[in-house]
């Protein structure tokens, strides 16, 4: 379980405010989110390049609606920066969400498509990644079709904020502690059992089932530090106050 009281170090590191640079830290991550910290360094320079193939259309997974035209996303600036997540770090959100064969996940901001491409070739199951950068959509789309998962995946260039979730069952997370928050009254539409997962960041005002420490590399090699996984299941737990 985590130190809380180790937790405020990585307030300071853990998010930053309207700019929203994602750098995970060296500290346990903070039971109460706190904005406007510093981020530290920039995304990693060890994240796999940005597919040259332009991107492909799958009609695998189901598909969400209510999101915004991938033309008005043009200039929108991500809320967060594309940081990936180390390996063993995503056999354990894949481990503790418990997947079975009909589930659906989908993740939040799915960078390269690790998330998704893992849960479908590891279970077989359909997948959904949503990015608003369009570098990050081309290169996952490029990712699942050298998988051979675009049976299976979909990517979707849309606002994560306007996603429905409805269709999903489980629901990954690598964002910030702020932007989780901002995302519960859409979490809340799952369907009851269903099971989010976040890496290395807390939702403040509701209660995670569990929380596991996984020691990987930092984006910034080679460094090795905690990170965080927390799970929580529908319906979702209000922090008692
Ligand atoms: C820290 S990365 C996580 C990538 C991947 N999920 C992983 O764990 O390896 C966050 C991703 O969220 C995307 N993102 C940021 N704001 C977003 C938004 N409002 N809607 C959709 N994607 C967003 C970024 O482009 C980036 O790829």
């Amino acid at each position: 379980m985590i130190d809380l009281a180790r937790s405020s170090s990585l307030l300071a590191v853990a998010c930053f405010a309207l700019t929203v640079s994602c750098s995970p830290a060296n500290e346990p991550p903070p039971a109460t989110p706190k904005p406007n910290a510093m981020p530290v360094d920039p995304p990693a320079a060890s994240a796999p390049a940005a597919a040259k193939a332009p991107p492909t259309t799958t009609s695998a997974a189901p598909a969400a609606t209510d999101a915004k035209p991938a033309d008005d996303l043009a200039d929108r600036v991500p809320d967060i920066e594309y940081v990936p997540t180390p390996q063993n770090v995503v056999d354990k959100l894949l481990e503790v969400a418990k997947i079975g064969k009909d589930d659906v996940l989908y993740d939040l901001g799915c960078g390269d498509g690790r998330i998704v491409i893992n849960a479908a070739k590891k279970f077989g199951i359909h997948a959904v990644g949503f990015d608003i950068d369009p570098k990050r959509v081309a290169e996952s789309r490029a990712n699942v079709k050298s998988n051979g998962v675009e049976h299976l995946v979909t990517i979707e260039h849309k606002d994560i904020f306007d996603v429905d979730l409805s269709k999903a069952t489980v629901v990954t997370l690598y964002l910030l502690p702020e932007l989780n928050v901002r995302l519960i009254p859409q979490l809340e539409k799952l369907k009851p059992g269903s099971r989010i997962v976040s890496h290395d960041f807390d939702m403040e005002g509701v209660d995670p089932e569990k929380t596991w420490t996984v020691i990987a590399r930092d984006h910034r090699e080679p460094k090795n530090r905690e990170h965080y996984v927390y799970l929580w299941k529908t319906p979702l737990k209000k922090t008692k106050k």
